[in-house]
């Protein structure tokens, strides 16, 4: 690429949005907001610069090691948000003895990670968060994955197109209990668990060995990643006689999937542990079934974060779905989201003096609740009619000095090329 070329290129990893992109995104947003209104969830927004202090967390993620971090001109610590979990938790925490609980809110958050760049991931993405707070009980977690898959729908995604797959920080804590490992190693083992689709075995060994667990233990661990069912995982809680509240709990979620219709959809999947620190039960993350693509969404419990940033108790379930997978699958599977729009006109005129006809009959059609372009200086009529035909409408208005003499107007669908006369009385009199 050339240096002028470079000019006009977003910085790496950012994106624009041309028209066409526009629609795409309008219609991924338009999925969101209307699942998310379907199941009642209240929208909120928050500012895209929070505070350095509020994102920064000593466990290790790899979030964290992304932020885009600056200082303002008065030397505080700023950061564009990578996510919008922290956030919600300090709104909430804000406003804790008024707000009513549990709470069910969903926002549209645009979020920045300094990524290294691959398929499905950008420095700079859109991400619907769905989140419930103040529920215990798992009607939660099958809300947030209902509305999720109510949203595919929307977008002409079949029950077939994705698999959920779960799994529960607590069977795992449990489990790891079970083994005799100590409960300071959870939060790193979890990290390290998550990593490993990343890195081999013997750098998880390496990980877990750095962090102060011995060989024995570590081996022990991999064990675990072999079980493959929940009976299995049920099988091998008997013999360590820990609690069995995970496996209740996930019990309970699997009869309430099946419930909402959504069983099918969803898989135990030991393997999915998340790769952030503040997850506590039950974490899930969805994929294309073909496997091809990057997960479409992820979240779970957490139990800890209000508490953690000074707030009090209370328990949250909520998931991140970002728009560049999505729109990925979408493209592959060919669905489109044509430009033209029913609601959308074009009209023009050959002379200046038909000018304020046009004007008349384009304010007409907007009281109507049309979108109407109108054009801004005098065409032929070919190049008005090929413009139109670009601009997304559905239907045009050409006005000659003909049309002014003979009282009425041609309105031209330009998908199906029929006319209709329509009288300028009926348009022009207001
Ligand atoms: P996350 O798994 O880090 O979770 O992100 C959620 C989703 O955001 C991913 O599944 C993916 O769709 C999208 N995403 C994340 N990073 C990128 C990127 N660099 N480029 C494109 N898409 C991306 C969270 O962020 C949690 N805060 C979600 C959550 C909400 N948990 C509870 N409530």
């Amino acid at each position: 690429m050339n240096e002028s070329n470079k000019m006009h290129m977003p910085p790496r990893g950012m994106r624009d949005f041309y028209p066409d992109d526009m629609r795409i995104r309008n219609a991924i947003f338009n999925a969101w907001r209307q699942a998310s209104l379907a199941f009642g969830f209240d929208e909120y927004d928050a500012c895209v610069v929070e505070s350095l202090d509020l994102l920064i967390r000593k466990a290790g993620e790899e979030i964290v090691e992304q932020i885009y971090s600056f200082k303002d001109k008065s030397g505080r610590d700023l950061a564009l948000r990578p996510e919008m979990t922290p956030t919600l938790a300090r709104m909430i925490a804000a406003r804790q003895g008024s707000l009513g609980f549990p709470l069910k809110w969903f926002t549209i958050a645009q979020c920045f990670r300094y990524e290294r760049m691959t398929r499905g991931r950008k420095r700079e993405h859109y991400q619907w968060n769905l989140d419930i707070v103040g529920e215990e009980s798992v009607t939660a977690e099958t809300e947030i994955i209902a509305t999720a898959v109510n949203a595919l729908k929307l977008l002409g995604l079949d029950k077939n197109s994705l698999t959920v797959r779960f799994s529960s920080r607590e069977l795992l804590a449990e489990l790891l209990a079970g083994l005799g490992i100590e409960r300071r190693h959870y939060p790193t083992v979890f990290l390290t668990l998550d990593k490993r689709r990343k890195i081999n075995d013997t750098e998880t060994e390496q990980l877990l060995i750095n962090a102060g667990i011995d060989a024995g233990t570590i081996k022990k661990i991999f064990s675990l990643l072999q079980i493959e069912s929940l009976d299995q995982a049920e099988k091998m809680l008997a013999t360590q006689h820990t609690s069995e509240h995970a496996m209740e709990t996930i019990r309970k979620f699997m009869t309430l999937l099946d419930t909402y219709g959504i069983s099918d959809m969803v898989a135990f999947d030991i393997s999915v542990v998340r790769g952030l620190a503040y997850y506590t039960g039950i974490v899930f993350e969805a994929f294309d079934t073909c496997g091809e693509f990057r997960a479409v969404f992820g979240g779970g419990r957490y139990d800890n974060l209000l508490s953690d940033i000074g707030g009090k108790p209370a328990t949250g379930v909520g998931l991140g779905f970002g728009d560049v997978v999505i729109a990925e699958i979408l493209s592959a599977r060919n669905k489109s989201f044509g430009n033209v729009s029913s609601g959308r006109m074009e009209v023009g005129y050959m002379e200046e003096t038909q000018r304020i006809t046009a004007m008349k009959i384009a304010a007409s059609f907007r009281k109507k609740s049309y979108n109407v372009g109108l054009s801004l200086k005098p065409e032929k009529a070919k190049a008005f009619f090929s413009r139109a035909g670009k601009s997304g409408a559905q239907q045009a208005v050409f006005i000659g000095p003909d049309d002014i003499a003979s009282g009425s107007i041609r309105l031209k669908n330009l998908i199906s090329r029929l006319e209709e006369r329509i009288p300028l009385s009926h348009l022009c009199d207001d």
